[in-house]
């Protein structure tokens, strides 16, 4: 049996060096004693976008992105997707246990009494303009809300937090139903406490003069869009609310922070990007034309909602959206743009291009016709990502926290730039 250590020899010196391996990793520290001599800072990696380096240690959420397996705290998503609810996936995430009856209740009375935002969070909104970006108004106010609980700066208080992480649970779909409503023009509709959280988000959206009778079969849909989208381990938002998060500064300004990295269309903004890119290309016959300009294109034209930094497989979420789009297609009729999102998964999935690089569809591809059919509009895509992220981004927020090996996120550099040199008078350049 071999020994856990990991033996380096430093050509440049010959000295050989001893250093511990503890799960699959070395500590990037261990490295800084491989020195050519006194005045060598000592050796560092070289990482750009963090491809292999291991930022924490966690015990929320497991990825194998060959096999596409996904669990939260162990359990399978499949199985959460087929008999969890949203709120209980995010007390999971959140607690790491699956909640007794009692705490489930509790849960969920928690959150649903804390849906109502404060009256001056309206004029945050109303301050933006008619056609402002949905995710530009949620940033806002999210951050806006640091601000009204200036108690949530005690982030090592962990009753404190708690109520934090409610608020912002709840929260959330109430301002982004304010944010679309503001577009619409419509007055705002306040959250009723005896709707399930998506029953309640879907009136919220849609209740015009009258009743709104939420249809069981949407609900259910979008608490299961929710549970796919609560954690996904270290991507880009995740890593932003953990960066920002070890400052010290408050979730809510953490999580603006989040948001504002989900905006990209590279990471929660692609399911926007994805519908944007079948109405462009409009038919199905148009497809291979589509297919051969991105392959031509170096990487300028991407396949929206292909390709994943940790999946080589086809991701579990998208299986689970594949299956789920016709329950919800039998309610709202089908999404014409299917036909075309269907062509261009057959053609990529057997072109050598995808195929060699390991493309396949992510969550991404298939959620934006469920959400477009379900008449969310194609700019409040990414929104609907935010919402259930929530749970994931306080979950790694707090594991941080309670982290002894953490400190403030602080990378290094390759410095490149120019040597000590004298200032040059405005005259004499
Ligand atoms: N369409 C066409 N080519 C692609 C695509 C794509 N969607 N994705 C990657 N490639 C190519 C890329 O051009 C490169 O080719 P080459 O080796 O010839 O230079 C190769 O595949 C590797 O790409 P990469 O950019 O080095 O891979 P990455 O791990 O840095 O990027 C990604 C991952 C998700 C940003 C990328 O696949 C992408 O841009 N996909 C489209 C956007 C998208 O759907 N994003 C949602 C991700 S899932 C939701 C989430 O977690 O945020």
């Amino acid at each position: 049996m071999g020994k856990d250590t990991l033996t380096i020899t430093d050509n440049r010196t010959g000295k050989t060096y001893e250093l511990p391996v503890e799960h699959g990793t070395i500590k990037a520290l261990d490295l800084r004693q491989i020195k050519t001599g006194p005045e060598d800072f000592g050796l560092m990696t070289y990482d750009p976008a963090y491809t292999n380096t291991a930022s924490c240690k966690s015990r929320i959420t497991f990825i194998d992105g060959d096999k596409g397996i996904l669990n939260y705290r162990g359990y399978p998503i499949e199985q959460l997707a087929e008999q969890s609810t949203h709120l209980e996936t995010a007390y999971l995430i959140l607690n790491g246990e699956l909640p007794s009856k009692q705490q489930h209740d509790e849960w969920v009375f928690n959150i649903t009494h804390h849906t109502m935002i404060h009256e001056n969070i309206k004029d945050v909104l109303d301050g933006f303009r008619y056609d402002a970006h949905p995710m530009g108004m949620m940033l806002a106010a999210v951050g806006a809300l640091s601000t009204f609980y200036p108690e949530a700066k005690q982030v090592r208080d962990k009753a404190v937090r708690r109520d934090q992480v409610f608020r912002l649970i709840a929260k959330m779909p109430t301002i982004a139903a304010f944010a679309y409503r503001h577009a619409m023009g419509l007055p705002y509709a306040y959250p009723d406490n005896d709707l399930s959280y998506c029953g309640n988000f879907l009136q919220m959206m849609f209740k015009t003069a009258g009743r709104y009778k939420v249809d069981p079969v949407l609900e259910r849909a979008l608490d299961v869009l929710f549970i796919l989208h609560a954690d996904h381990e270290q991507n880009c938002s995740t890593s932003a609310m953990r960066g920002v998060g070890s400052s010290e500064t408050d979730p809510y300004s953490a999580t603006a922070a989040a948001i504002a990295a989900l905006y990209g269309p590279l990471h929660g903004g692609a399911n926007e990007a994805v519908l944007r890119m079948l109405d462009e290309i409009g038919s199905k016959d148009k497809v291979p034309a589509f297919i051969k300009e991105c392959k031509e294109s170096g990487g300028d034209v991407r396949l929206m909602g292909f390709g994943h930094r940790v999946y080589k497989n086809y991701d579990p979420r998208a299986k689970i959206i594949k299956k789920m789009a016709d329950q919800v297609f039998e309610v709202t009729g089908r999404n014409p743009l299917l036909d075309i999102a269907l062509e261009l998964e057959r053609i990529a999935l057997s072109d050598e291009y995808f195929v060699k690089r390991k493309l396949y569809p992510n969550v991404d591809f298939y959620s934006g016709l469920i959400y477009q059919a379900m008449k969310f509009p194609v700019d409040l895509f990414p929104v609907l990502f935010a919402i259930p992220r929530v749970a994931g981004w306080l979950a790694q927020w707090e594991e941080m926290l309670e982290d002894k090996d953490q400190k403030i996120a602080r990378p290094r550099q390759v410095y490149l730039g120019h040597d000590r040199r004298d200032y040059v008078p405005l005259e004499s350049r």
